[in-house]
């Protein structure tokens, strides 16, 4: 009955478990003041512990000391007390917690430590101002709902160590102090006094490491990273994370895929008590992108997206003959009601495909004898009206949203308008977990901003054979043995098979237009490395806080931080960054540009 762990010389139990079996036994807590009622002359407290809350009562006339003493204790004092369990008569139970059948009756209270009045109450945590509680932290810790999450998270880490160690990985650490090797973000950069105008970088990722680690013949490795990119926050990135990276030598993709569905197998089964299905569905990027839009597909819900270009070959619709022309297409996504939308929603929608760089939207409302009422109605053929009809099996009430543009721009933005949809007409399933694996990514991509040709994923991932022959031809062409894991639609992981040949790594930095001079100040490490002995492998590094957030289905990564930093890359708490003395910028060989001066 008694969690035995948790007894101290200042506890014998926890608030949580007291249960109606205490009743008539002498228990001492300890723990935080929440809630407190005055009755008369009767006090009630609720006592707080990680566990739960347990209600105590002070009554004079039973005993007067501890009465005396708790007149002065307020919500977040620190106490701890000694009493009998007794239970609630039946019109006092509280139902809603698990020890609500029973209360303490105090006989002896000590004051471990006062508070000021906190900033917030625990249970208004939800109402006050998220910088309010980043800068009170240790307050917002201490409600349930954190306590949770960074129980969840902890579990989630927990399983993940069993899981790899029990299928013959090591975990090894590697350095935080890291050299600067462009994967794709800003670095995060460390002067170092002993070598005056050098500089640590701090990892984006442990990618290299785990490689070399591969060459150095342990077969196996994981770690969880603390990985760090400055680049632009949102609800889902933060500055430094961490990452559940694994790498794993003489293997395929499926091997990693396979291994990587046993852990995620292993997470539900330890931390929810839950089977997940087994494989998870995969899809090449090509199909993702057609059918959803997006290579972040969440399947909870249809909606798919169809290719209606060859309906309108021979189109009057100039947009439409014009984006044809130009190797575009046109792409279409049928909804059940339209009378679920308004002109004004419908004018939004057309407004929200713009945004997302489309030249418009046409939308078409199919009425009840089965004619099409839209804008360009009159512009339609007859032959147009029926193909559309017969191929998309248009029914009374259907909404048709057609977008003409290029290939990307045309699935992006029907991927955007997809997933409003399901938010708007509630399709989504929300309780389902949906795993996809995406697949047979392009190598690289054209950076329309930078003018530049980029990887997809970084420049370590191994060419797909069938393709590779495009690579200095067409590089465009080229596929990767790249992989990303999708949960309900959110990237929670990616990996890849790597280069394990010097020639071909040599070639693919060439590509991105790296010269000899930067491929050796850069990367000349991993260059001589692969000269000595380098073992085919591959791995894969999932967000751990993308992964955990999704779990407990909340909206930022935030939640699922102990200490995560603001949008705008500050910690509230400790108030950092902040300035450093001239004597230490000088140890460090830095000057600070007199306009970035406090
Ligand atoms: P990638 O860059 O795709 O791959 O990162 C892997 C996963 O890490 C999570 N992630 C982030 N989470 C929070 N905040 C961020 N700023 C952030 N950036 C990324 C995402 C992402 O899917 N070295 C490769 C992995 C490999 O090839 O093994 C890598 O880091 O969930």
């Amino acid at each position: 009955m008694i969690n035995s762990v948790f007894k101290t010389g200042m506890r014998t139990n926890l608030c949580g478990e007291i249960n109606k079996e205490f009743a008539g036994k002498e228990v001492t807590l300890s723990g935080w003041i929440g809630r407190r009622r005055d009755h008369g002359k009767l006090i009630f407290l609720d006592l707080r512990d990680f566990s739960g809350i347990v209600q105590l009562v002070f009554n004079p006339s039973i005993n007067k000391n501890p009465y005396t003493i708790v007149k002065d204790v307020r919500s977040e004092y620190v106490i701890k007390i000694s009493g009998k369990v007794r239970s609630r008569s039946k019109d006092t139970i509280n139902p809603s917690i698990p020890t609500g059948e029973v209360e303490i009756v105090v006989k002896d209270i000590k004051i471990l430590s006062r508070s000021k009045t906190p900033p917030f109450m625990l249970e208004d945590r939800n109402k006050v101002e998220e910088n309010t509680r980043l800068k009170y932290r240790y307050i917002d810790l201490r409600t349930r709902q954190m306590q949770e999450n960074i129980r969840l998270r902890h579990n989630v880490t927990d399983a993940t160590r069993k899981y790899f160690n029990s299928k013959g990985f090591l975990e090894i650490e590697t350095p935080i102090m890291a050299k600067s090797t462009p994967e794709g973000a800003r670095d995060f950069l460390v002067p170092s006094r002993m070598n005056p105008g050098k500089f640590y970088a701090l990892p984006q990722s442990p990618q290299l490491f785990k490689q070399i680690l591969m060459f150095s013949g342990f077969d196996r490795c994981y770690q969880i990273a603390r990985c760090f990119r400055d680049e632009d926050l949102r609800a889902d990135r933060q500055p430094e994370f961490t990452q559940i990276d694994m790498e794993m030598t003489f293997v395929e993709a499926d091997d990693v895929m396979e291994i990587m569905e046993g852990l995620f197998s292993y997470i539900f089964k330890e931390v929810f008590n839950e089977k997940i299905k087994l494989p998870f569905k995969r899809i090449r990027w090509k199909d993702s992108m057609e059918i959803y839009g997006t290579d972040k597909p969440d399947l909870r819900f249809d909606l798919p997206i169809k290719d209606i270009s060859g309906l309108f070959r021979n189109s009057e619709i100039k947009i439409f003959e014009d984006v044809l022309k130009n190797d575009g297409c046109i792409k279409s996504i049928v909804v059940s009601d339209s009378s679920d939308f308004t002109r004004k929603e419908l004018d939004d929608l057309v407004e929200m495909a713009r945004k997302c760089g489309a030249g418009g939207l046409v939308w078409i409302k199919i009425d009840e004898n089965i004619n099409l009422q839209s804008p360009i109605s009159k512009f339609l053929s007859d032959t147009e009206k029926e193909g559309l009809i017969k191929n998309l099996k248009l029914k009374e009430k259907n909404l048709l949203l057609i977008v003409a543009d290029k290939f990307i721009t045309a699935c992006q933005t029907l991927g955007i308008i997809r997933k409003h949809l399901a938010g708007k007409l509630k399709l989504i399933r929300e309780d389902e977990f949906s795993f996809v694996w995406v697949y047979d990514f392009p190598l690289f991509e054209w950076d329309e901003k930078e003018k530049r040709i980029k990887p997809v994923h970084h420049p370590f991932t191994k060419p797909d054979e069938n393709t590779a022959g495009y690579l200095d031809s067409e590089p465009l062409k080229v596929n990767s043995l790249a992989y990303d894991i999708v949960l309900n639609g959110e990237e929670i992981g990616g990996g890849s098979i790597r280069i394990n040949d010097v020639n071909l790594q040599k070639r693919v930095f060439k590509i991105l237009n790296l010269d000899e001079k930067r491929i050796r100040e850069n990367f000349g490490f991993l260059i001589r490395a692969l000269e000595y002995g380098a073992p085919p492998h591959g791995g894969i590094a999932l967000g751990m806080d993308r992964l955990v957030m999704l779990l407990a289905k909340l909206e930022s990564i935030r939640e699922v931080i102990a200490f995560p930093k603001t949008q705008s890359a500050v910690c509230m708490l400790t108030d950092s960054p902040s300035s450093v003395t001239d004597e230490q910028l000088k140890e460090v060989s830095i000057n600070i540009i007199e306009k970035d001066r406090e």
